[in-house]
């Protein structure tokens, strides 16, 4: 049987990635994102290779999963594996700083959204009983760092959560698995610094960080393994990044 993958946020980064690698196996393909038209030039490169269905989808608006779910063609609604990866952080400010709404819509994407898309696809894999979720992390939701606030507190909560699945479906023949990539060079800083590629640039000046493709080759092989090989947390950095030591001011008053 030909395995149904659904990729959020197949527009950009890891899962524009994770499309291609998936591809290459023969999958039935579902690619969303908002960005219609970045997923249709996918899907036409990769449609030599297998049987794409593209959909626009907006994780933060519960009518647009809907929609999303309810248009499915028949032959895509068996999902074998959802790849939760539509994400993003905004801004680096401290939290005294920050523009709420930034953290709004960072809550709403990385948290709701994955929640929304989860519970609109496991009742499809719980039926069938066989199945694979993977959530896309982060280390910013084990390893706190400046600016990190709320992103970090979301990609906290895509763990735990991902734990709290595992524990639901005990006995059932479907794996969770969260993969917590480092520094990745995608469209991620851009989108964080809302443009300003030259700030985005900077995150990666020096460095060798891992790519989008690093990242897809990682989803593709936890779900490559033996169906009984259940990865729960994959933290994954580029070999330049360790963890720094705590803090410590020296220059506050006591
Ligand atoms: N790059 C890193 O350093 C890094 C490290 C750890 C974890 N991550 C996580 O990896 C995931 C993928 O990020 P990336 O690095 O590949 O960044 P990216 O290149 O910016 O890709 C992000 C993807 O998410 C989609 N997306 C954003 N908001 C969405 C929404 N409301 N509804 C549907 N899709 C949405 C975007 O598509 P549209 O804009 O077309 O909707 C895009 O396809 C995210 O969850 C991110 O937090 C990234």
């Amino acid at each position: 049987m030909t395995k149904v993958v659904l990729i959020t946020g197949a527009s950009s980064g890891f899962g524009e990635a994770a499309a291609r690698k998936f591809a290459q196996d023969k999958c039935k393909l579902i690619l969303a994102a908002r960005s219609l038209d970045k997923l249709r030039a996918l899907a036409s490169e990769l449609s030599s290779q297998c049987v794409v269905h593209v959909a626009a989808l907006d994780v933060t608006k519960q009518e647009s999963v809907d929609t999303f779910m309810t248009s499915l063609p028949a032959d895509f609604r068996n999902i074998d594996l959802l790849v939760n990866n539509a994400g993003l952080a905004l801004g680096l400010e401290p939290a005294h700083l920050v523009d709420f709404s930034d953290w709004e819509t960072m809550v709403d994407t990385n948290i709701k959204g994955l929640l929304r898309m989860t519970r609109a696809v496991l009742p499809i894999m719980v039926e069938r009983n066989t199945g694979h979720i993977i959530n896309i992390g982060s280390t910013a939701g084990n390893w706190p760092y400046p600016g990190g606030n709320t992103y970090g507190g979301t990609k906290a909560f895509v763990q735990n959560f991902s734990r709290g699945l595992r524990a639901d479906l005990l006995g059932k023949r479907i794996r969770v698995t969260c993969i917590e990539p480092g520094m990745s060079e995608t469209n991620f800083s851009n989108v964080r610094f809302k443009g300003d590629d030259t700030r985005a640039d900077k995150v990666y000046e020096g460095t060798k960080p891992l790519s989008a493709e690093d990242v897809a080759e990682i989803i593709y092989w936890v779900n490559a393994m033996p169906a009984h090989v259940n990865v729960n947390t994959l933290e994954v950095m580029p070999t330049c990044q360790t963890w720094s030591g705590l803090a410590v001011s020296r220059t506050m008053e006591q």
